[in-house]
């Protein structure tokens, strides 16, 4: 077992994310913290929880008096287990670096969206300058390993690499990694992939995007590449770049789905929702989720199937995000109009309401809860890194009760073999889906849920940060990945 820091012991890792799993804000006379949402966090956090460390991150406060850092603060707060360096941003890094260079630039372009894009030079810079800030900050932690992760920070390790040669370096990539000739798009294509050369390991969520990355360094670079190994050698520098899907705590999952208050939450929910069968989504409110495709599929299977008319509904979640940037608003305002148009058209007066919508977090016993009371759960993404929600439904359901419906363009689809791929893009190809889902034997339904299980259960959140410690750890003594896992 690898541990970093211990007990009372100041652990060696300073994990550095443009989110954190905390925001701050100014309360009346004191700073209030609020739990966010997002793969990142959920995956990062445990590692600190249990070793301890330091996380940098930008807590969602605005500077503009020129401070580059807020508080250092015990988390959590009252029984601390590791530290947060807040960083600020100011309005103008805001806009340019979060909300034009990650989320107008290279957010979209990653889900494989170019049409989303902005390229402009003053988002390019805000970027530049936010990523210096950050690496400096990095290096007054002076920590024995630096964990960088996400594509707001791709500048980070060759940062930290110039000042301080001998570091060791690992990166988590949590999004898609698009395919060489789509990413060579990107007017400062080149420098993004020559800040995550300074790394000693990157790794991604499938070997889908290793293969892309690859592709791409070598477009750029006159590197050596080894695909069969995941290496690059450059200059007189190894890079591993490896596949290791983000895993959850399965654990935590299970007991809070055998928890007698958490099923009565589910019982009541789906209660509430009068339906015979109830199809369940949950995602960030994000165009790459696909959330209006599945409500028109929906509509289409509503159309084609009139008989499942007043006897199924389509619960919706849909979690506040990015909510400064107009394309979330306009989608906000599209989810809405799509879910009146389909009510209005198929609700039968009596029985369950086609769609039900709300725009809202979940605490993970509700999470759990909900999950519990679905029979069907459709995570159909246009395009996602991963999808912890896949993962959190299968974990939920000890029961062995519940179908998932997956979308190909998600990456947890190379890993759950036992899901039900469905084409989001295409109506009639998920209506079609949503039919066998509701309609399938129980029996099938539990040997599905029991081989996914299985995978999520070996692969899971402690599963993943092991692994990724590890093996930038072996780049030092020399062992081969193939000595991990
Ligand atoms: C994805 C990204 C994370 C990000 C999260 C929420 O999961 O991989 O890096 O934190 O979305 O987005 P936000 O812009 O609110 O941080």
């Amino acid at each position: 077992e690898v541990v970093y820091g211990h007990g009372r012991n100041p652990a060696q890792v300073v994990v550095v994310s443009n989110r954190g799993a905390y925001t701050f804000q100014e309360g009346h006379d004191q700073l209030i913290t609020r739990r966010t949402v997002g793969g990142l966090a959920s995956a990062v956090e445990p590692v600190l929880t249990a070793h301890g460390g330091t996380w940098i991150s930008w807590c969602g406060r605005i500077d503009n008096t020129g401070k580059d850092r807020g508080v250092k603060l015990g988390i959590p707060p009252g029984e601390p287990r590791y530290h947060i360096q807040e960083v600020f941003l100011s309005a103008e890094e805001h806009d340019n670096y979060y909300h034009g260079f990650c989320n107008a630039c290279l957010w979209p372009l990653c889900h494989q969206l170019p049409e989303r894009c902005s390229f402009k030079k003053a988002y390019w810079d805000a970027y530049r300058r936010v990523n210096q800030k950050f690496a400096h900050i990095t290096l007054e932690a002076k920590k024995e390993i630096y964990w960088i992760h996400d594509f707001h920070l791709a500048l980070v390790p060759q940062l930290l690499r110039h000042q301080s040669p001998g570091a060791t370096i690992a990166f988590f990539w949590h999004i898609p990694f698009p395919p060489a000739d789509l990413f060579q798009i990107l007017p400062w294509g080149r420098q993004i992939i020559y800040g995550l050369l300074g790394s000693d390991l990157i790794a991604f969520h499938t070997s889908r995007y290793v293969q892309n990355f690859l592709d791409t360094v070598a477009c750029y670079y006159p590197a050596r590449i080894y695909p069969e190994q995941g290496l690059i050698r450059l200059r007189n520098r190894r890079i591993l770049v490896q596949a290791l899907p983000v895993g959850i705590n399965c654990h935590r999952f299970e007991q809070l789905a055998a928890d007698p208050a958490v099923r009565a939450r589910a019982e009541e929910i789906r209660k509430s929702l009068g339906a015979e069968k109830v199809l369940l989504g949950i995602d960030r409110m994000d165009y790459t989720k696909g959330i209006p495709e599945r409500i028109r599929a929906m509509a289409y299977f509503l159309e084609k199937c009139p008989e499942y008319r007043g006897r199924v509904t389509l619960l919706q979640i849909a979690v506040p995000s990015r909510n400064g940037i107009g394309e979330y608003g306009a989608l906000k305002q599209e989810v809405e109009r799509i879910v009146g148009e389909i009510n209005g058209r198929y609700d039968q007066m009596y029985g369950a309401v086609p769609v039900r919508y709300r725009h809202q977090s979940l605490d993970q016993a509700e999470l759990v809860a909900h999950y519990l009371a679905a029979d069907v759960l459709l995570v159909t993404a246009l395009r996602d890194g991963l999808n912890l929600v896949a993962k959190e439904f299968v974990a939920s359901r000890i029961d062995g009760k519940g179908v998932l419906i997956l979308s190909p363009f998600a990456g947890a689809a190379q890993e759950l073999h036992g899901a039900l791929l469905a084409n989001p893009f295409e109506p009639a190809h998920l209506a079609a889906k949503i039919k066998i889902a509701l309609e399938m034997p129980f029996q099938e339904q539990k040997s599905r849920l029991e081989s996914l299980r299985r995978i999520v259960k070996s692969r899971d959140v402690r599963w993943w940060w092991q692994n990724n410690l590890k093996l930038v750890k072996s780049l030092g003594s020399g062992l081969t990945p193939a000595a991990i896992n």
